[in-house]
């Protein structure tokens, strides 16, 4: 074989074998992360910065507070308390955090999309209806009421909910797959985004009457 050819090979192999090992995109740790040459102006290494482990001690991996109820007097009457990587330092790089949610009487945790994680959800007081909906093209809804005990999986990138339809309060703790989550409310994203979307892309995209757009976009 002339070199080229055992080059080529060589080439079609290693595509092939990282073809069959690499089934699974990495996982961004924040939302972007814009590439420099000049590392004085580099901010984040994985995340974050490491404390040296001999620094370290229990409360970087300890917070109390998750008994207190979260303020639901909003328009949608719940509540996320979100424990990621800000709030307990030593999640950094462990790829898990917790929420704990709040649910008023008929209270809801909106549409929303979490762009770096699973969710598992468990229902500690009341009923919820929640679900998911699946990609295109066959935009499934996956769906179920859940009760006090139920456990119900929200996949990663997927728009889900939760509604308490019940006539008391509801309470649920989530597990998430990321220390960083993220949450993208898909009514505040679309209409209340800043600076706005142009209101004909909204018109078109969601086949509503301008008027419709204009007070959606003054609502979020
Ligand atoms: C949190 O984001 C949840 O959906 O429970
Ligand atoms: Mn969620």
């Amino acid at each position: 074989m002339t070199k080229g050819v055992t080059f080529l090979v060589t080439v079609a192999l290693l595509a092939l074998a990282s073809s069959l090992t690499s089934a699974y995109d990495p996982s961004p740790l924040q939302d972007f992360c814009v590439a420099i040459n000049n590392s004085n102006s580099a901010v984040f290494v994985n995340g974050k910065f490491c404390k040296d482990p001999k620094l370290v001690t229990a409360d970087d991996f300890f917070l109390s507070g998750l008994d207190i109820p979260g303020n639901t007097s909003n328009r949608v009457g719940s509540n996320v308390t979100l424990l990621n990587v800000d709030k307990i330092s030593g999640l950094n790089t462990l790829g898990i955090s917790l929420a704990r949610v709040d649910y008023e009487p008929y209270g809801l945790n909106p549409p929303h999309i979490h762009p770096r994680a699973t969710e598992i959800l468990t229902v500690i007081e009341g009923t919820l209806y929640v679900g998911f909906v699946t990609s295109n093209p066959d935009n499934r809804f996956i769906t179920k009421v859940l009760n006090k005990g139920d456990v119900f999986v929200f996949p990663i990138g997927l728009i889900h909910f939760q509604f308490n339809i019940g006539q008391t309060n509801a309470l649920a703790f989530s597990s998430l797959s990321s220390q960083n989550p993220g949450i993208i409310t898909i009514a505040n994203a679309v209409f209340g985004s800043n600076p706005p979307i142009n209101p004909d892309v909204l018109s078109k995209a969601f086949q509503l009457d301008q008027n419709v757009v204009n007070y959606l976009q003054k609502q979020f």
